[in-house]
């Protein structure tokens, strides 16, 4: 159902309550999603993205009944990823020869994914199409924010920013606007959004803020392709995200672990507990990640100053679910942060090693060889442990 945003912008996307996870399984999903897409109605008529796949029929349709896909003039599309150019197959078989703006990237990813020659105009930063009435599309291309393909669209005349996924969460909501929907929910995503997905790309956020905020273009709303509208201080999520883009760290520790007889869970717990006494303010948070969604780990340790990884040495490495969270953290290279390993052992004890080396090549700054406990710990293996907890915090303090 068309929504009126701003102006003579409408949203025309698709919300999915349904959706738990995204991006194959790698993304939980907890509060599902919505696929924005936009139609601005000027003298001329231009469709912002489409929807994923599945809702592509459902899509075409509503547009055919609500606009008329014989009135769509062209549509620009800011990102080649499924989940916004789902539907151009059904919308070009229904509305043959649209011309398509992107950028040279997304036009090597869309014949990439669709095989076909579409009616593609190529554009980049400063080019900009006429809709009338004293309106015009204006594009800002942005690399790896956060795909090579990925641009922000401007509506000049209109204040209205569409940048495609940055500034956006993945949050169902009828509600559209991010002034009526819970605040804490919505901040939640915010950040879970950042920390899973942008991380890697953050000096080129920072750059690519500065690059639009000193263009000292008015900005009413902020229109994301998922989530929620920016319309009441639109602005606050690029504050944010120049934050997060700045080697981002709260006063906060996070401890993951896997344990096979609960051994290394009591050592973190112990390690939890050394850290709280020597630095009360300091919230600290464990997460079994066998038990634990990862990108609810990930979220906590892109909040962290701190990180304690654990494992029981198996096989002379670690178990299974810490070394894939491990690929995840390397691949997000987060910065500023410390860290430390620990872990109890039966025989030959690598684990503390195996996980600093892990960290230290993710860009963690070890700050120790780590913890190590023979067999399971007892109450002066756990007594060490607190105090290595204690150690810990003075460690990363200042
Ligand atoms: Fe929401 Fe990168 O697609």
């Amino acid at each position: 159902m068309k929504r009126h945003v701003i102006g003579n912008v409408h949203w025309v996307g698709k919300i999915d309550w349904e959706l738990k996870k995204f991006h194959g399984s790698e993304y939980s999903t907890h509060k599902g999603s919505s696929y924005n897409s936009y139609l601005v109605r000027e003298e001329k008529t231009a469709l912002i993205d489409t929807v994923w796949l599945p809702f592509a029929k459902e899509f075409v349709d509503n547009l055919e009944a609500e606009v008329g896909l014989a009135n769509i003039d062209f549509m620009v599309q800011n990102h080649a990823e499924i989940d916004h150019s789902g539907a151009l197959p059904e919308l070009l078989r229904r509305r043959p020869g649209l011309p398509i703006y992107c950028t040279a990237n997304a036009l090597k990813s869309l014949k990439g994914h669709y095989h076909q020659d579409w009616d593609f105009r190529v554009v980049k930063t400063g080019d900009s199409v006429e809709l009338g009435n004293g309106k015009k599309l204006v594009f800002v291309e942005a690399p790896m924010l956060h795909w090579p393909d990925s641009m922000f669209t401007y509506l000049a005349g209109g204040a209205t920013l569409f940048p495609n996924d940055a500034f956006g969460q993945h949050y169902a909501s009828e509600l559209l606007f991010n002034d009526l929907v819970d605040q804490d929910e919505l901040w939640d995503e915010c950040v879970k959004y950042y920390a899973n997905i942008l991380t890697p790309f953050s000096p080129l956020v920072a750059k690519k803020i500065q690059e639009v905020v000193g263009m000292k273009l008015p900005v009413e709303v902020i229109a994301p392709s998922h989530g929620v509208i920016w319309r009441k201080d639109p602005l606050q999520i690029v504050g944010k995200y120049a934050e997060w883009a700045a080697d981002y760290r709260e006063d906060r520790v996070t401890v993951f672990y896997d344990s096979m007889w609960d051994g290394t869970r009591k050592l973190a717990e112990a390690i939890v507990q050394g850290v709280t006494e020597a630095s009360p303010g300091t919230r600290v948070v464990a997460h079994n990640v066998a038990k634990t969604d990862k990108n609810d780990v990930i979220t906590d340790i892109f909040r962290s100053k701190a990180v304690l990884a654990g494992s029981p040495t198996v096989n002379k490495g670690i178990l299974s679910a810490m070394a894939g969270i491990m690929e995840e953290i390397e691949g997000l290279r987060f910065k500023g942060k410390k860290a430390a390993a620990f872990g109890c052992y039966g025989w030959s004890g690598e684990s503390p090693a195996v996980l600093s080396k892990r960290l230290g090549a993710a860009g963690f700054e070890v700050v120790d060889e780590g913890f190590k406990s023979l067999w399971a710990p007892d109450a002066a293996a756990l007594d060490a442990a607190r105090a290595y907890g204690r150690e810990f915090a003075g460690k990363i303090s200042g």
